[in-house]
């Protein structure tokens, strides 16, 4: 359905000076930066699957999506979203795609939302059945017949976001780009995004691809990642594998009555392993000793019964690394790629 093929996209703007005088400065002066925010990417995406597009602020996520969305064009390289040149060939385009920006909307601010709608009818030329057919099936999911007639500047964040969405997707598209859809929005609101998210991939095998900064968005709806990091891919494949690859960590916390007997003891030592294969924490306000460990190096078991050959434990709890965590390692480069 989407084939980026070494897809580059190079910033070239005027240097700024800092200060006054330096703005008076860059006004007559030639000097250009650049800046490349996409470097040499490719991936494909089959028909029907909802693909996580992550990565830190600056990383070129937005200035991917514009490409692939055919508002920006590539520098180098290929978008091709079913078999349509995004940039090209932008009206034949425009019948495929929604899109939502969740920073800033795509409806008429003064306009009472039914009419946003009646208008995206004309553009788009739907059919009155299809458009009550799609109506009817987007407020069943987004409710946006509780705001209709009010107009989207009196809406609050959750409805507009809503009113967004459902926008995107009056069309029916074949493919719907979010650009982080859930941003700013309450727990129930995010809930009620990703469920819609989800009837419509379902009903429809719409292909998605979303950015976010939202684990919840990822683990809730993505079955396949891909990392972007200063403009180049760094990672794609399916969650399980990053938890996999990544997530090597374990952490298993004991409450522990005496706890001074493990002062000046090193557990990694008991375990017969290297210190950075397994590190411990004392809380000594809460009894606990927390032993984090390689999953790949040791076994929960071994790890309990070295720690119960030293004092009793009352109390044990296991944890796998979260995806939050191997996200933020994966983003502060501390994993090796
Ligand atoms: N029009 C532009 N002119 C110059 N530089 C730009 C332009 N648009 C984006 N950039 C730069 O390109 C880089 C990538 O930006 P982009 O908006 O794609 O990041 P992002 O991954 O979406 O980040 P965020 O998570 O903050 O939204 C950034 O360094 C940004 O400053
Ligand atoms: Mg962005």
């Amino acid at each position: 359905m989407i084939t980026v093929k070494n897809v580059s996209k190079e910033f070239v703007s005027n240097k700024k000076y800092p200060g006054f005088k330096g703005a008076i400065k860059g006004l007559f002066s030639n000097e250009k930066v650049s800046k490349v925010a996409v470097d040499n990417i490719s991936f494909h995406i089959n028909k029907g699957e909802i693909v996580g597009y992550i990565g830190s602020n600056g990383a070129g996520k937005s200035t991917t999506i514009k490409m692939m969305t055919g508002i920006l064009t590539p520098t180098n390289g290929e978008c091709l979203v079913n078999g349509v040149n995004p940039s090209k060939q932008r009206k034949i385009n425009a019948q495929n795609i929604g899109v939502v920006f969740g920073q800033r909307t795509q409806l008429w601010w003064d306009l009472p939302l039914s009419e946003s709608f009646t208008i995206l009818k004309e553009i788009y030329n739907i059919s009155d059945q299809a458009y009550q057919e799609s109506m009817t099936f987007l407020n069943k999911i987004l409710d946006l017949y509780s705001f209709f007639d009010r107009p989207v500047r009196t809406l609050s964040l959750g409805q507009r976001m809503r009113a967004d969405l459902g926008a995107a997707l009056l069309h029916n598209p074949k493919v719907l780009y979010l650009d982080e859809p859930t941003i700013g929005l309450d727990l129930v609101v995010k809930d009620n995004i990703r469920k819609a998210i989800k009837e419509i991939n379902e009903k429809y095998q719409t292909t998605v691809i979303l950015t976010t900064h939202d684990i919840e968005d990822i683990e809730e709806l993505c079955s396949r990642i891909i990392v972007i990091d200063n403009g180049k891919k760094i990672y794609d494949g399916s969650l399980e594998k990053l938890k996999d690859t990544y997530g090597t960590k374990r952490k298993v916390s004991m409450e522990i009555k005496q706890l001074n007997a493990f002062e000046g003891i090193e557990l990694s030592e008991t375990l017969g392993v290297t210190p950075d294969l397994c590190s411990t924490r004392l809380d000594v306000e809460k009894n606990t000793l927390e032993v984090t460990f390689d999953k790949n190096k040791l076994q929960v078991p071994q790890v309990i019964n070295a720690v119960m050959s030293i004092a009793d434990v009352q109390d044990i709890q296991i944890q796998e690394t979260e995806l939050a965590e191997i996200v933020k390692a994966i983003y502060q480069h501390n994993v090796a790629k």
